[in-house]
């Protein structure tokens, strides 16, 4: 049977966020290249959306990464399952991911980004759930909706793969 998914954020209210945040970005970068760093799969939606806003040169490049670790808590270590294509090394550089949950990810990896020696190295995210977050220390420049700790889906967000292509943000219900 189908399940039943109970809308949080609607489709315009996401487009109509992520403008806004597009335009934030456009302000604080002005017309220097940016490298956009999508982390897959759930920050494609996102990404795509967002780029297509901005102004300056923009290139784009892709990571896929998963959690790794024994059972089903998190041990903090990150498997790079994709790495990027292109190096790093002197450019202005913005992740892009769908959610920061516990921020155990993005510690790990803004950690390994940080060695390879961009010039910059900024963090916007489409959701945020700050009442989870286990690694304080990730500092979240850009983002678009802070959310309650539910479990999310729709806008590159997935339940067991399935919903990544809803156009707005829902909560599955059980
Ligand atoms: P973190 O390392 O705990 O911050 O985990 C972040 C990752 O967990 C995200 O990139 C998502 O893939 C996944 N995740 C966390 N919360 C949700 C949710 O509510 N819905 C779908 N995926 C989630
Ligand atoms: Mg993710």
């Amino acid at each position: 049977m189908a399940d039943r998914i109970k809308v949080l954020l609607t489709e315009e209210e996401v487009d109509k966020r992520i403008c806004e945040i597009a335009d934030e970005v456009n302000k604080d970068y002005g017309m220097k290249p940016l490298h956009l760093i999508c982390i897959l799969k759930g920050g494609v939606f996102f990404t795509c959306e967002l780029a297509k806003h901005l102004k300056m040169p923009v290139t784009m490049d892709f990571m896929a990464v998963s959690s790794y670790g024994a059972g089903t808590v998190s041990s903090g270590v990150v498997r790079i399952i994709k790495d990027l294509d292109e190096p790093i090394d002197g450019k202005d550089v913005l992740i892009v991911e769908d959610i920061i949950d516990t921020g155990r990810t993005l510690a790990y990896l803004i950690e390994v980004l940080k060695g390879r020696h961009p010039k910059s190295i900024h963090l916007c995210t489409l959701l945020n759930k700050p009442e989870r977050r286990v690694k304080k220390q990730v500092h979240v420049d850009y983002t678009c909706f802070e959310i309650p700790d539910q479990f999310v889906v729709g806008f590159g967000l997935d339940y067991d793969q399935k919903y990544r292509n809803l156009p707005y943000i829902g909560v599955v219900e059980v």
